[in-house]
């Protein structure tokens, strides 16, 4: 086997920087009383290891859960040896195929036939030495596959760990093969301490009451309420119904998440059940499992898998006494900073929480009711961008084509494209082809989907829900609100003065002093452009905050450009990459100065955009959108100021955690991610490559030329509209006069 193991070295450093991850439990500093059966907090259990990350059941996943429980699926090979395997069929988790191609076998286990190849057909010395472990979810990464197999033994004894949690998903199924499971379990917890057992066989656990250790906690697993337990015949789903029998052979039952929160066939999430409490009354404690932060997701959450913890242990109603989860980490951040936290507070400190496109993560972007979720959802800032109908008439709208964000590939106007060179290459139906009744009577608006080459898509239920929205609409909207500002958007400025006629900056200032904007002190004017020359237009007009937006990959910003940046803008945007460089997916060990450089100029730094879909962020944000606001919030040498996202409900909450401020006492998981961490901890030819550092922002990056006049001459909006028509009526009057003249001349 090319790739067995890679040895001790990698393992040493990866630890070491797992420790920073991970250090300290869950379990940390939490005064409050839980609704746990005993009252402490619930109990985090990684499931083989940090299996989300690196394949279950390997040496890396079980070193990088410290503060978690490690939870180990029990099999055995032909000679009795007990390994932790996540799957009774070796093929997709490990590289058992191309050891033994021809060993694949089908087995009828517990009445359904299984085609595969299984541990006991194996000697474990082949298997610890030969065969090599991998990450069997394809949308995880497999850049850590070729592990070694790890013996139960090891996972007793190795690790640095609060409970060893042993599962025994299979006790019949192996004793057709003269395996005992109960004696090598029994063997196990004679020579080390096993604090739990669980198993869906009520036989099997039955067989070990009396004999372990009274420490030893035994949980009976339910699978799917239609399956049959093996030993009684009957359905998980009735044993459910007879909890008080369940108690004579356990202390506490493991439940799929849904047996709890039940979600619909179109992954919504319905009330919750009574069988926590029923659990809890029966004096069981109750622990579920099937937690990811990729998958399996309800919509309720908006793809935060930190919401659905919460949901589980912080509902006002109950807490479940544990989590089998892939991504402990996050998990541990739930439990230990995220909990009785005030969702109503709102400080509109730092990071300043801004919207993009209203909380366009939930609804279509800048619709009433995106605007609406940004502020419930304790945003500081709720954004605008604008963009001109045909009739003069400035609107919120993300995008200038009204093909990206709203129904008008299937209304009326559908043919009305335009190739718009200026704009972009394909044809487009634009804002300024439509006018304002055009667009609000006959359009719907339409979710903007970033991630859907993944397949993942933003909630259906809301795929055409709210109403556009007016710049004026806007305002009146935001006004009185508890924001501390707002935030309005600018591009193709001068496009509309050139082609359209229209003087967007003058739209946008008249417009904030018909609202009352202009007079007021509470809430703070952003106006926000990636075109200097739009913010020196209204540096000369007006003293609203102007945030400079460099789109551009950087590293750092010269100092000449800086000098420039600071005689037209008050604050800067910058993306995701010019604060942490990212090759195939992880972060390089690259540290971009650029934030430092800005700040240092007194300019305050935001960064663009931030999401909840895991796809959207790198491998070592542990695809956790709240790790990822930390990593950019709490980045050594400099934390941005502000974060532009499509989620400001996870933004505003992680302003709220308990551990923001604990200074030297903030727990291992709420350590901003190690750039580069992940790369090196690869085998080397596996890393991605490494990239060139990106360049510098320079001073001709930042020069544009001044804004063009308004061409009075163009075609459109407003004013010069109402001149336009009187012209064509003269020309008519004309036209009519001369045909008359003609017709009475040939008379
Ligand atoms: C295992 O892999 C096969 C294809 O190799 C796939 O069809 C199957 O869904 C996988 N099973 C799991 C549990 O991932
Ligand atoms: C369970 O049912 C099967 C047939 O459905 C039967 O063969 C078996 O004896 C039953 N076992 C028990 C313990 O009742
Ligand atoms: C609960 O299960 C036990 C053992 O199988 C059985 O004796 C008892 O009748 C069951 N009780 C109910 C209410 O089903
Ligand atoms: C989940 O979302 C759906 C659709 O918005 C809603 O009807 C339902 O009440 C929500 N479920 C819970 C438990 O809040
Ligand atoms: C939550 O915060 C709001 C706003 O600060 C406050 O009015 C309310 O009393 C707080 N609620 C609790 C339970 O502390
Ligand atoms: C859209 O507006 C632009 C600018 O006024 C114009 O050049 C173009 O022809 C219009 N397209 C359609 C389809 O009306
Ligand atoms: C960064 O990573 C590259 C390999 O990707 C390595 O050669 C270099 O030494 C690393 N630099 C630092 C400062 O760790
Ligand atoms: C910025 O605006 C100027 C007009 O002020 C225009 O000439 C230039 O092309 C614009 N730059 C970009 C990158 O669009």
């Amino acid at each position: 086997m090319g790739r067995g193991s890679y040895g001790c070295s990698v393992v040493g450093s990866l630890l070491l920087l797992l420790l920073l991850v991970c250090l300290g439990s869950a379990v940390a500093q939490k005064a409050s009383t839980w609704k746990t059966l005993s009252g402490g907090p619930p109990l985090v259990i990684a499931k083989g290891g940090f299996s989300g990350l690196f394949p279950d059941s390997s040496d890396f996943a079980y070193g990088s859960a410290p503060g978690a429980a490690l939870w180990c699926d029990v099999q055995l090979t032909k000679d009795g040896a007990g390994i932790c395997l996540p799957d009774i069929n070796m093929n997709n988790c490990t590289g058992i195929s191309s050891f033994d191609p021809k060993g694949i076998k089908t087995y009828n286990v517990n009445g359904v036939p299984v085609k595969g190849w299984f541990p006991m057909d194996y000697k474990s010395a082949d298997l610890l030495q030969q065969v090599f472990l991998k990450q069997p979810i394809l949308s995880r990464t497999d850049k850590f596959d070729g592990l070694a197999i790890v013996p139960v033994e090891d996972v007793l004894s190795k690790y640095k760990t609060p409970a060893v949690w042993l599962n025994v998903q299979h006790d019949s199924f192996y004793s057709q093969f003269n395996l005992n499971m109960r004696s090598y379990i029994l063997s196990v917890s004679k020579q080390f301490a096993v604090d739990y057992i669980s198993s869906p066989e009520v036989n099997f656990l039955n067989s070990l009451l009396g004999r372990v250790s009274k420490k030893t906690k035994l949980v009976f697993r339910f699978l799917d309420e239609q399956t049959v337990e093996p030993s009684t015949n009957q359905t998980y789903g009735s044993l459910l119904k007879n909890l008080t029998f369940i108690k004579t052979i356990a202390s506490g039952v493991l439940v799929p998440k849904h047996y709890i929160l039940p979600v619909t066939k179109d992954n919504y999430l319905q009330p919750h059940t009574s069988v926590v409490d029923d659990a809890h009354k029966a004096g069981l404690e109750i622990y579920a499992a099937d937690f990811a932060n990729d998958f399996s997701f309800s919509y309720n959450y908006s793809y935060d898998p930190l919401a659905e913890y919460l949901s589980f242990i912080d509902n006002g109603a109950f807490s479940i006494d544990g989590v089998l989860t892939d991504f402990p980490i996050t998990s541990s951040e739930a439990i230990g900073c995220f909990t009785n936290l005030n969702n109503s507070k709102i400080d509109h400190g730092k990071p300043l929480v801004i919207s993009h496109n209203g909380a366009s993560g939930d609804y279509p972007d800048c619709t009433d009711l995106a605007y609406q979720k940004a502020v419930a959802d304790g945003a500081d800032v709720i954004d605008c961008p604008v963009q001109v109908t045909k009739d003069g008439i400035p609107i919120c709208m993300s995008s200038i084509d009204l093909g990206d964000v709203t129904t008008v590939a299937n209304s009326q106007f559908s043919s009305q494209t335009s190739v718009i060179k200026d704009i972009k290459a394909s044809p487009g139906v634009y804002s300024f082809n439509l006018t304002w009744d055009d667009i609000s009577k006959n359009l719907k608006p339409k979710i903007s989907n970033p991630m859907s080459t993944y397949k993942l898509y933003r909630n259906p239920r809301n795929m055409n829900a709210g109403n556009f929205m007016r710049l004026s609409d806007f305002l009146d909207f935001a006004k009185g609100k508890d924001l501390s500002g707002i935030m309005i958007s600018i591009e193709h400025a001068a496009f509309m003065a050139q082609n359209l006629g229209f003087g967007v900056v003058d739209a946008v200032t008249k417009a904030l002093d018909d609202s009352g904007y202009s007079k007021q002190t509470t809430q703070q004017v952003m106006i926000q452009s990636t075109n200097s020359s739009v913010l020196v237009k209204f540096k000369q007009q007006t003293k609203y905050n102007l945030v400079y937006m460099i789109e551009e990959n950087v590293r750092d910003a010269a100092p000449s450009s800086i000098a420039d940046i600071k005689k037209f803008a008050d604050a800067v945007s910058v993306n995701t990459m010019s604060v942490y460089p990212v090759t195939q997916k992880f972060l390089t060990n690259q540290t971009n100065s650029l934030v430092q450089s800005l700040q240092s100029a007194g300019l305050p730094v935001y960064v663009y955009v931030l999401m909840n879909e895991f796809v959207s962020q790198p491998w070592d944000f542990f695809s956790d959108a709240t790790q990822q606001i930390n990593a950019y919030v709490k980045r050594p040498g400099g934390g941005v100021d502000g974060v532009i996202t499509d989620f400001p409900a996870t933004a505003h909450r992680y302003k709220l955690n308990s551990c923001m401020n604990m200074g030297n006492n903030t727990p291992g998981f709420m350590f901003p991610a190690q750039p580069g961490g992940l790369i090196e901890n690869m085998p080397g030819p596996v890393q991605p490559p490494a990239i060139a550092p990106l360049p510098p922002l320079t001073e001709s990056d930042v020069a544009e030329p001044p804004l063009p006049a308004v061409n009075s001459n163009a075609k459109a909006p407003a004013s010069s509209r109402a001149a336009a028509i009187r012209v064509r009526a003269d020309v008519s009057v004309l036209v009519t006069f001369m045909l008359c003249l003609c017709a009475s001349l040939m008379i």
